[in-house]
């Protein structure tokens, strides 16, 4: 049995929280938000726990999860040092959608990090997240709370059509923020590397630190086998993706015309659209599930991952989509989603 929680989101009770803590503390499953999607946590130095998490999600155990933790000196145990570049990303961007990787210590079981020689930690900034750490006292091991290969999840009812009868507690605090996961940035090696985009980008982080640089699409195997969870399996709906790239004209006219011959195929085909894009596809007899204004970023990479679910259930035979133009710290998190969610049918 899995039981919910609902917490006021900005002012989260306190015996709900301890409840919660307790269970984690105990090496229970529990689902939280976080300012960027809903985690799962686990006591992450209880390696049975730590494994019912991978169970649970039916996740890979190549694939090292991120752990959470209140505050940058609660991570000192277990990492091998804390470098000046981690201690000023840290301190502009923490608690934030921000995940470090570092050097790990012994402590920190093979089990968490997929047998790697180092560590993802992140400081949270949710009000949930943050009294649910700060209450359990120890380091607290998240991945996105959905099933391997599905979209993250970012409210409590994406968890539970996940998870339900998995995990022992979901703490419901709505609707999650940002809406992609945190920014993933390798410092345990000379140049610091951005591994998965999301909402802090380069042009941020290079304020702090100029010297950060993009993993490039299509860069050397090794990069890509340091950060397994960015393989193109994941983020992806059930319903196969095509996703038009280049000026919003050409995408849309390529998608249009893609549509029209679909639907005269007879195939079920939904367009995930743009607020812009929608009076202009009404006639074409595609099923429409709306993402939000391609002018406000922000929206769209809140409501994505909603969308495609959205899109899922209606069981069509293929989901269209143009990939986002507006320039924003955003769009680079949310090409990279829809471009990982529409590999998905090059994946055998
Ligand atoms: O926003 C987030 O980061 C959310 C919330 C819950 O905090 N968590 C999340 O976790 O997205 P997950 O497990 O879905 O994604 C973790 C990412 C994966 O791409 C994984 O490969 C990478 O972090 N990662 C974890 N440990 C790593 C390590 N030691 N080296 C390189 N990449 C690592
Ligand atoms: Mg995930």
């Amino acid at each position: 049995m899995t039981d919910v929680l609902k917490v006021d989101p900005a002012h989260p009770d306190t015996e709900l929280i301890a409840r919660a803590a307790e269970c984690l503390r105990a090496g229970g499953l529990v689902a939280f938000p976080t300012e960027t999607v809903y985690g799962l946590g686990a006591h992450a130095l209880d390696r049975s726990a730590v494994l019912r998490l991978f169970a649970a999600k039916e996740r890979p155990a190549n694939d090292p999860l991120i752990v959470h933790v209140a505050t940058l000196e609660a991570a000192a145990p277990l990492v091998e040092e804390i470098p000046p570049t981690a201690r000023a990303l840290a301190a502009r961007f923490w608690p934030g959608p921000l995940t470090l990787v570092l050097k790990r210590s012994a402590r920190v079981p093979g089990e968490v990090t997929a047998g790697l020689a180092t560590v993802a930690i992140r400081v949270p900034s949710h009000p949930v997240a943050r009294a649910l750490l700060e209450q359990a006292r120890i380091p607290v091991a998240a991945p996105s709370a959905n099933l391997f290969s599905r979209p993250s999840p970012t409210r409590a009812a994406h968890v539970i059509a996940d998870l339900d009868g998995r995990i022992d507690l979901i703490v419901d605090g709505g609707a999650t923020d940002v809406g992609l996961e945190s920014t993933v940035v390798d410092l345990s090696e000379d140049v610091p590397t951005i591994l998965r985009p999301g909402a802090i980008d380069l042009d941020a982080l290079r304020h702090v630190e100029p010297g950060v640089v993009s993993r490039r699409a299509g860069a050397s195997q090794p990069a890509a086998f340091a950060s397994p969870g960015m393989l193109p399996k994941h983020y992806s709906p059930r319903t196969p993706v095509v996703l038009y790239e280049g000026t919003r004209e050409t995408a849309l006219a390529r998608l249009h015309s893609d549509a029209q011959q679909r639907v005269g195929r007879g195939e079920s085909v939904v367009v995930l659209s743009y607020t812009e894009d929608v009076s202009g596809l009404r006639h074409l007899g595609v099923r429409i599930v709306e993402v939000g204004a391609e002018g406000n970023p922000a929206a769209v990479a809140a409501r994505l991952y909603d969308a495609l679910r959205e899109c899922d259930e209606l069981g069509a035979s293929t989901i269209l989509v143009r990939n986002i133009t507006a320039s924003h710290p955003l769009s680079g998190a949310i090409q990279d989603r829809l471009r990982r969610s529409a590999a998905l049918i090059q994946d055998p």
